[in-house]
This record gives structure tokens, C-alpha cells and sequence, in this order.
């Protein structure tokens, strides 16, 4: 789905972004930027500038750029349309009806029917549960002590007995066989022809998006049987590595840290504890994508988990994760073999809300679980403890945190601080050794061979190389005229880079002026825009025409040769590779005179 460039450009240029950017945070000017503390990373001295001519905002802690449409993309948690259309409502811009391929419209019609179907299959099981059918569903949700008004809230349901009924049911509301498959609700008989329900006979938990739209369900067995929860499928709308079971409510409570749990139940009795900023993961191990997804709400994520040892597993991995995503992580694990619905039922929420404040550093955690396998009054035991203590320690970032657990250590196992602290730094040298050692070698690599990896491609050099080149060719017409012979839009590194640089050689050729920041438009993922904002977040300035010279060249030459390398690599007979060796010789004797 898209918006023509037009239009990109009439509601970026009507959000100036200082402003835009002021209603979600203090911004202070200095010179000729804005600065403020950035909402994308946690930090106390501000990192985060704005540009009010180019319109641009860079972070120079974590790196997030963009322009004002990324910007709102990225603090709302929405797609490219959604801030497209809020950016234009506060402009009082009405939108035309944003364009589609023909593809995009294909599959945009399909996943607002799999959508329309989920609203359906919701309102189906919310009606079963209040009939006569849903009765000893009531009484079970009754049972689990679910008040009325979060069954509601929750949108809690019923699925019949019926083998078939909600197919049915989606059959009458007008949705075709293929894309009722597609939804994942119904599945295809095995034998024969026919199709029956995913879901049956079980109380029904609608899984909703930040966008508020049902995108699928857990459904639970309300006797015993196998599987206790069933869940959607992975759909074009559902992935549960990418969701979270309740996140849509615990982002409206607004606060700066979210509880993590294990299971729908306790998602829901710690929400009606009063605790309303809480959500869990889907049946699945959690990974990256629910840390970055967190990581645009909140700072700060506190882990419960049951206190068996599947729980405290689930904890030390997602751990980890949490932290190299830039969150604070607090675990708390619940006493007495429970989980948060039982000890909550047993004890009240305000027990809960205690367990909550002492919550304990995920540092404390891993110390402890550690702990546990050692006993301190045996000499060799205190030293295996320490040295694997060590090891967690050495990746704190900080020397001030380091330096506070070493002396915890050293007072557990009654072995001096210095000792303690002499292992941290022997291992931090170990492990940063291993890790330059590592980058030597592929140093090594990159010159004895001609092949370029993947990851040389994407250094910072060559990636700083191509964003230079699109600057210089953008502000610089003589630059541009000098090169766009030899670094064509194709011979760019990086796919972002190429698609840029298609759009600045377009306009330069047609001496049509960009304004910087619309160069961003042209992509919607955020990591795209990141990487289009970056090549102008930053002036470029040189002394003398002279030192721009020596730039270009070494930028072109840079490009030119990795590009030749990896289609070396690629190359697949003998009067390719020729004709790249002569291109390299050539280049090796160019030189570009401003
Ligand atoms: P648990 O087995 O701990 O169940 O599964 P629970 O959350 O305590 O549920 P109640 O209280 O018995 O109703 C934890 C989570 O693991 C996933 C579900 O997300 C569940 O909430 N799970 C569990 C499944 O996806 N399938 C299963 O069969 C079991
Ligand atoms: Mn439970």
C-alpha cells in the first residue's frame, strides 16, 4: 500500500519535526539543532538531535534516524500508513486512497479478510459462551474466578461442539473457502472432502495486535486432555514470535516497565490483580523480536515465572535477550510451586504487588540460580562458583556495576575483592581477545582472498561509503556529474543504497530539488528509513575542494572494488573474471578531479 511521493511530501513538510517531536519529548535548541533525551534507547545526557532544516533526526547513543514519518512509526509502534494518516490528520490533510500494486492489493485484500474473519469468529465465541451451549464454559471461566468484567474485556468465548459450525458460520457472512484456510480457523477434512473447525469445544482467548485487531486464538480444554491450549497457526496476520498475549492492553496502561509472564491465565489474573501493564508469550521461547517490540514501549521488563525449574529455564534464556535489546530486567519468581493465577487466587493481590517490589536484578537472578549448584563451605566449589560468576560479570557494561557484584561475590565465597575482580577482568580479556582475534582473522581473509564476505559488505566502512557518495552526489552537482558514470544506482552495495540512489541520480538528472528528509519516504521499514536518513543526518563538510576530492576517490574506489569483489566471488567463468580484473585495474588507475 502506498501514497504517491506528492503526497509523502505534503504531509512531511506540513509536520515540521521539532514540533512533532516536542509533543512527545523536551527537545532543547543548541546552535542549529535540537536535543533531547532519546525515547529509543535508555540514557541521562541527551544523544538524540533534531534538525529543523533537514529535518532530520539522528541519535548518536544508539544510532536511530529518520525522518518526522519514521520518527512516528517508531514511538507509536505503527506501520507506514498509520503515521502517514496521523500525520496528516494533525495537518488537517485529507488522503487520497493510498495506491496499491497490483500484488500488494492482492494480498491486502486477503489479510483484511483473514481480519474481518477473526472479528467474526470473536463475536461467534463471545455469543456461544452467553448461550445455552456455552454454559458449562461460564461456569468453568466462573470457576477460574474470571470476573464479568474482564471476560468481557478480554473478549473471552466459547467454540461449540460442533465439528463445523464457525466454518459454517464464515460460510454465511459471505468468506471463501480459500480464504477461510488461509485464516487458520478451519482446516481441510483429512479424508474426503469438507472442512471442519481448528478449534472446538474450548474456551476461547482472542489474541489482539497493538492495532487492536483479533489476529488469533488460544483456545483451552476445559477437561482433561491433550493439547491443554491450542493456538492459531502461524498466518499472514499471526506470528507468535512477533506478538504477545495481552500486549495490546499493557501498552495502554503507559507505564515504564511491563511484567512478562508465562500463560494466558496468569496474563489475565494479574490484569484483573490491578496490575495492567502485563502481557505473555504465546506458547513459544522468547526471542528477539518480542525484545525490540518491548523495547518501543517500555524501558524496563520485570520476568515472572513459576518457581519450578521449567520456569527458572525459561527466565535465564529470555534474560539474555532482554538485555542486549538495551532493557532493564527484574525476575521474580513465584514462591511455593506456584504460578501467578494460583498465588494470586491463594494470596490476594496486594501479596502479589509485594512480590512485584522485590522483584530481584536480572544479575542477582543468574547469580543465584549459579549459586545453587554449589556449596559455599567447599573450597573447591567456591572457586568454580566464582569463576562462573566471573564470567556473567565480564559482560556487564559497566565498571561501576562490575565492581558492586564482584563485591557481593567476594563476600559470599569469602575470597578477597581483588581476586574476584582479577577473574572478572581475566575473562573480560579472554573474551574480548577471542573476539578481536576473531576480527583479525577475517581482516586476514578480506586481503588474501578476493571474495568479500557478507559481513565486510556490510561494514561500517563500505555502509558509511555508499551513504557519503548519495550525500555528495545530492549537494554537490559537480560531484554528481564526475560520478555518475562510474557508480551507478546498480553498482551500490547495499539494496537501501541502490533504491536511494535510483531516487537522487532521478531527481539530480532532472534538476529537481529534494528536500533531504522526502528521500525517506520512499521506504516503510524502519530499518530502511534508518539507513536513507543516515546518508543525510550529518553535514559533510570539507575545508577545501581539494579534501573533497580525496574523498570522492577513496569513497568511489571503496564502493567500486567491494562491489567487483563480491561479483568476483560470484563470477562464474573465466571471461567474467577477466573483464572484473580489468574493471579493478581500471579503477586502480582512476582518479576523479573536481
Ligand atoms: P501452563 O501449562 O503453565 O498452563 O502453560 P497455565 O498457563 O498455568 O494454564 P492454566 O492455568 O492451567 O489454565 C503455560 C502457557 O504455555 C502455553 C500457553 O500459552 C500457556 O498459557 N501452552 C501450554 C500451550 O501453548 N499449549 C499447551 O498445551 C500448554
Ligand atoms: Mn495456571
Amino acid at each position: 500500500m502506498y501514497y504517491s511521493q506528492e503526497v509523502l511530501e505534503q504531509v512531511r513538510s506540513s509536520n515540521d519535526i521539532v514540533d512533532v517531536i516536542s509533543r512527545y519529548l523536551p527537545l532543547k535548541q543548541k546552535g542549529s539543532s535540537y536535543f533531547g533525551l532519546c525515547p529509543f534507547h535508555n540514557e541521562d545526557t541527551p544523544s538524540f538531535s533534531v534538525s529543523r532544516d533537514r529535518q532530520l533526526f539522528y541519535c548518536f547513543g544508539c544510532g536511530a534516524a529518520g525522518n518526522v514519518i519514521s520518527f512516528v512509526m517508531q514511538i507509536e509502534g505503527c506501520d507506514f500508513v498509520d503515521a502517514v494518516k496521523k500525520l496528516a490528520d494533525w495537518a488537517n490533510i485529507t488522503l487520497p486512497e493510498p495506491e496499491f500494486s497490483k500484488e500488494a492489493a492482492e494480498e491486502e485484500k486477503i489479510r483484511k479478510n483473514i481480519y474481518d474473519m477473526h472479528r467474526a469468529a470473536g463475536r461467534f465465541f463471545y455469543e456461544k459462551l452467553h448461550s445455552e451451549e456455552g454454559k458449562t464454559a461460564l461456569e468453568y471461566i466462573e470457576k477460574r474466578q474470571i470476573k464479568q468484567n474482564i471476560q468481557k474485556k478480554f473478549g473471552l468465548g466459547y467454540s461449540p461442539k460442533g465439528r463445523d459450525e464457525l466454518y459454517r458460520h464464515l460460510k454465511s457472512k459471505g468468506f471463501n473457502d480459500a480464504d477461510i484456510l488461509k485464516s487458520g480457523l478451519v482446516l481441510e477434512n483429512k479424508y474426503g472432502k469438507g472442512y471442519h473447525d481448528r478449534f472446538y469445544d474450548r474456551l476461547m482467548f482472542p489474541i489482539i495486535d497493538l492495532q487492536g485487531r483479533i489476529i488469533g486464538f488460544g483456545g483451552r480444554i476445559m477437561e482433561k486432555g491433550e493439547p491443554k491450549y491450542l493456538n492459531s497457526p502461524e498466518t499472514v496476520v499471526f506470528s507468535k514470535k512477533r506478538n504477545l498475549y495481552g500486549l495490546n492492553f499493557a501498552k495502554e496502561s503507559k507505564k515504564k516497565e511491563i511484567i512478562i509472564c508465562e500463560g494466558y491465565m496468569d496474563m489475565i489474573s494479574i490484569y484483573q490483580a490491578g496490575y495492567h501493564n502485563v502481557a505473555a508469550s504465546l506458547g513459544t521461547a522468547f526471542n528477539i523480536e518480542h525484545a525490540n517490540l518491548l523495547k518501543k514501549l517500555v524501558s524496563d521488563i520485570i520476568l515472572v515465572f513459576d518457581s519450578d525449574k521449567a520456569g527458572e529455564t525459561a527466565a535465564l534464556r529470555a534474560i539474555p535477550i532482554l538485555v542486549s535489546a538495551g532493557l532493564r530486567v527484574k525476575v521474580l519468581q513465584v514462591p511455593d510451586g506456584k504460578d501467578p493465577d494460583e498465588f494470586i487466587k491463594l494470596n490476594g493481590s496486594a501479596e502479589f504487588g509485594k512480590l512485584l517490589v522485590d522483584a530481584i536484578n536480572y544479575m542477582d537472578f543468574q547469580i543465584n540460580c549459579v549459586k545453587k549448584k554449589y556449596n559455599m563451605e567447599n573450597d573447591e566449589h567456591r572457586v568454580l562458583f566464582t569463576q562462573e560468576a566471573a564470567k556473567l560479570l565480564s559482560q556487564l557494561e559497566s565498571p561501576v556495576e562490575r565492581d558492586v557484584y564482584a563485591k557481593k561475590i567476594a563476600m559470599e565465597t569469602r575470597i578477597s575483592d581483588s581476586a574476584v575482580s582479577d577473574e572478572i577482568t581475566k575473562v573480560k580479556e579472554k573474551t574480548d581477545k577471542e573476539f578481536m582475534d576473531k576480527a583479525a582473522i577475517k581482516r586476514i581473509r578480506q586481503y588474501s582472498e578476493t571474495s568479500v564476505s557478507d559481513s565486510m559488505q556490510n561494514s561500517k566502512g563500505i555502509q558509511q561509503a555508499q551513504r557519503n557518495l548519495i550525500y555528495l552526489a545530492m549537494n554537490h552537482a559537480d560531484v554528481y556529474e564526475k560520478i555518475k558514470n562510474i557508480v551507478k544506482p546498480q553498482d551500490y552495495i547495499d539494496d537501501v543504497y541502490i533504491r536511494l540512489a535510483k531516487f537522487v541520480y532521478e531527481a539530480c538528472d532532472k534538476g529537481k530539488n529534494i528536500h533531504p528528509a522526502d528521500t525517506v519516504n520512499i521506504f516503510e521499514l524502519p530499518d530502511e528509513q534508518k539507513k536513507a536518513a543516515e546518508a543525510f543526518a550529518l553535514r559533510l563538510d570539507f575545508e577545501s575542494v581539494r579534501d573533497m576530492e580525496k574523498a570522492v576517490n577513496e569513497i568511489v574506489k571503496l564502493i567500486k572494488r567491494t562491489k567487483i569483489d563480491a561479483q568476483v566471488a560470484k563470477a562464474d567463468s573465466v571471461e567474467m573474471l577477466t573483464e572484473l580484473i580489468n574493471e579493478k585495474k581500471k579503477m586502480d588507475n582512476l582518479y576523479i578531479k573536481l
